[in-house]
């Protein structure tokens, strides 16, 4: 017997692709360290970051691990279905439970009336058939769960912001599952969701205290360590596709991977799938020449919308300095994600020391307008509250940025990477 390795780039690289591949899956120690420790204590547990940076890959690995049953509530359904009731309901047809377990849609308001009163009485024993679907939900997990730990996951919750309605129904289910009648059921609420979304939520939740003293909150999940970058870039081109590449090549390459895709696990799939696609064409050979028909690729695939905004940012291309350019290229040069005023001045008379010697740089007022958007373009900054610092107002733009602006050093202009030669099939 022989071991042939016949993968294809999509079935390794998968930046899309909710249930997680143990073959790739990098770990994350700290953070599963400190879920794992949530999980295991009193309160319920938030999980926060921004979209694409592995939120759903961590719990999904952690509760694996701990053999935990899991019944994922996905809020988006919620809004479309009209409630999270709903979307329960429908969870548990997913199921193929509705019919065991049992539940009745006319006890639903019981819910509300055990928060109103303040608890309802116990019942020792109640008939399977008049649940409601929160505790149907439960009933059933914990019957599936028997002595591991059972674990209802509202992910993206960053989609149910806009209703009231829905915010009131995941508090109440929260402070419910504190009533003796449910309590017993030993249920872990987990709920998933981008940063912004979550502070939100405390904010507008009408019985925030009692909430808040629910739930705890593991620190941010955000992009890859350096080294844990480079293991993922190398598990996928060496151990999984077994391709051709050289160390130093490797190393390359992951440099360049780390910088376009911010170290965001989805980002780094994303970029890594374009370079795999190219290397199968020519023998699965992996070389630092295909970077720059990668960024293009990745750029019009990807982040196509993002890339227009930047475009019609730019100067024109006959100004003579292009000052903007300049400013937007060395955004994309911050490592952090603080963005100083003083650090990009800096920056811009460091990379274009010849076209800013003796001149006095407007980069106050160039930030600003950034950061206003222009004539129904997305604003590409946010101010601080505090008015000190920037952030990109989406993290895309910092990827696109940086796959994107090429600095003729000669020259000192910046000018644009191209993706309109990609359908002739050219190099860029
Ligand atoms: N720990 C990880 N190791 C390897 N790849 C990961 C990891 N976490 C996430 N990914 C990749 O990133 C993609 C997005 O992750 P996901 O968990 O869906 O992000 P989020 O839920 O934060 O939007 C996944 O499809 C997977 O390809
Ligand atoms: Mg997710």
């Amino acid at each position: 017997m022989f071991f042939k390795n016949n993968k294809e780039p999509h079935e390794v690289f998968t930046p899309r692709q909710s249930k997680v591949n143990p073959n790739m899956y990098v770990a994350r120690p700290d953070l599963e360290a400190r879920l794992r420790q949530s999980l295991t204590g009193t309160q319920h547990v938030i999980v926060h970051g921004e979209s694409g940076t592995g939120k759903s890959w961590l719990y999904k690995k952690v509760l694996a691990d701990m053999q935990a049953v899991v019944l994922p509530i996905n809020l988006a359904n919620a809004s479309r279905f009209g409630g999270i009731a709903a979307e329960m309901k429908n969870a548990l047809e997913r199921l193929g439970t509705a019919t065991q377990t049992g539940y009745s849609e006319t006890k639903s308001s019981e819910m509300t009336a055990v928060l109103a009163t303040g608890g309802l009485e116990h019942e020792k024993t109640f008939a399977l058939g008049t649940k409601e679907p929160f505790e149907a939900c439960c009933a059933h997990l914990r019957k599936e769960a028997g002595k591991h730990p059972a674990c209802i996951v509202f992910d993206n919750l960053e989609t149910i912001f806009e209703s009231d309605e829905m915010m009131n129904e995941l508090a109440n289910l929260i402070v419910l599952l504190d009533d003796e009648r449910y309590s017993e059921y030993r249920i872990k609420m987990l709920i998933v969701g981008v940063p912004t979304g979550v502070r939100d939520y405390f904010n507008r939740t009408r019985n925030r205290a009692t909430v808040a003293n629910r739930l705890q909150e593991i620190p941010e999940v955000s992009r890859l360590s350096q080294s844990q970058t480079a293991e993922l870039v190398k598990k996928g081109f060496v151990q999984e596709l077994a391709y051709d590449v050289q160390s130093d090549v490797l190393s390359r390459v992951t440099e360049h991977v780390a910088w376009v895709s911010d170290r965001i696990p989805q980002r780094i799939h994303e970029y890594c799938l374009e370079i795999a696609q190219l290397a199968q064409e020519r023998d699965k050979l992996v070389g630092v020449d295909l970077l720059e028909v990668a960024d293009a690729h990745w750029l019009s695939r990807s982040l196509s919308n993002t890339y227009s905004v930047i475009e019609n940012l730019m100067n024109e291309r006959d100004t003579k300095i292009g000052r903007r350019n300049q400013v937007l290229f060395c955004l994309g040069r911050v490592e952090g994600d603080e963005i100083r005023l003083s650090e990009i001045e800096a920056l811009v008379r460091t990379e274009f020391s010849r076209t800013t010697e003796n001149k006095t740089l407007d980069i106050s007022t160039l930030l600003s307008r950034l950061a206003q958007g222009d004539d129904g373009v997305a604003p590409v900054l946010r101010r601080s509250p505090k008015g000190d610092t920037y952030q990109f107002a989406d993290p895309m733009f910092r990827m696109c940025i940086r796959a994107m602006l090429i600095k003729d050093s000669e020259r000192q202009v910046v000018s644009k990477r191209s993706i309109s030669t990609i359908a002739a099939g050219g190099a860029v």
